[in-house]
């Protein structure tokens, strides 16, 4: 049993407290995620980058934030993911990430993410589009005793690690997207701009 804190309970979404980078005195409007993807006609039209405040993101949560009209995913990892996404390698169709499916900067390892307890990516199926489902559970009955949390897929099965790696013998192709992003702080990440240069 993962130790993650992962419980029905808070398993919850949180909802994503985002604003538009550069709108003078814009304060975020909150963005529940409901059953299917809804993007606002404020993000579609801007494509502005989007500030993230991370700070209330609990271990195995996830968070979903909208950037370009499509759902971003931030989710907080703890220990045993992160020993669980260097153990499944063998399962997955591109575990070093070697199809560039995330900006230079973000490196091809298990963690995929510029830091190891949050993952960025992307909700959007290399296949053929659909938005996959945030399933942190270990080994629950529909997907086997193999799986150790990550994203389902439910218009036809694939399925993703916590870094969006895409697992062999699915439809979709390749992993996840990371879209450029830049911690400007330990709480807050921009989505959109690329990570500043050090
Ligand atoms: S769109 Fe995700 S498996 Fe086809």
């Amino acid at each position: 049993m993962s130790n993650d804190g992962v419980n029905k309970g808070r398993r919850r979404l949180l909802v994503g407290a985002t604003s538009a980078v550069g709108a003078v005195g814009a304060v975020g409007a909150a963005v529940p995620f409901v059953a299917s993807w809804n993007p606002s006609a404020k993000a579609k039209a801007a494509g502005a980058p989007v500030k993230v405040d991370i700070s209330k993101l609990e271990l195995g949560q996830q968070m979903i934030v909208e950037w370009r009209g499509k759902p971003v995913w931030v989710v907080r990892r703890g220990e045993a993911a992160l020993g669980n996404l260097a153990k499944i390698g063998g399962l997955l169709a591109d575990p070093e990430s070697a199809v560039p499916q995330q900006p230079a900067y973000v490196p091809g390892t298990p963690n995929r993410s510029l830091r190891e307890d949050v993952a960025i990516m992307v909700g959007i199926c290399t296949h053929l589009g659909c938005s996959p489902t945030y399933r942190p559970e270990i080994a629950p009955e529909d997907l086997g005793e193999k799986w150790v949390g990550g994203f389902y897929c439910p218009c036809h099965g694939s399925r993703f690690d916590l870094s969006g790696r895409v697992f062999s013998g699915v439809p979709a192709p390749t992993n996840l997207v990371i879209p450029p992003h830049n911690y400007v702080s330990d709480n807050v990440v921009i989505i959109g701009v690329d990570q500043e240069k050090g």
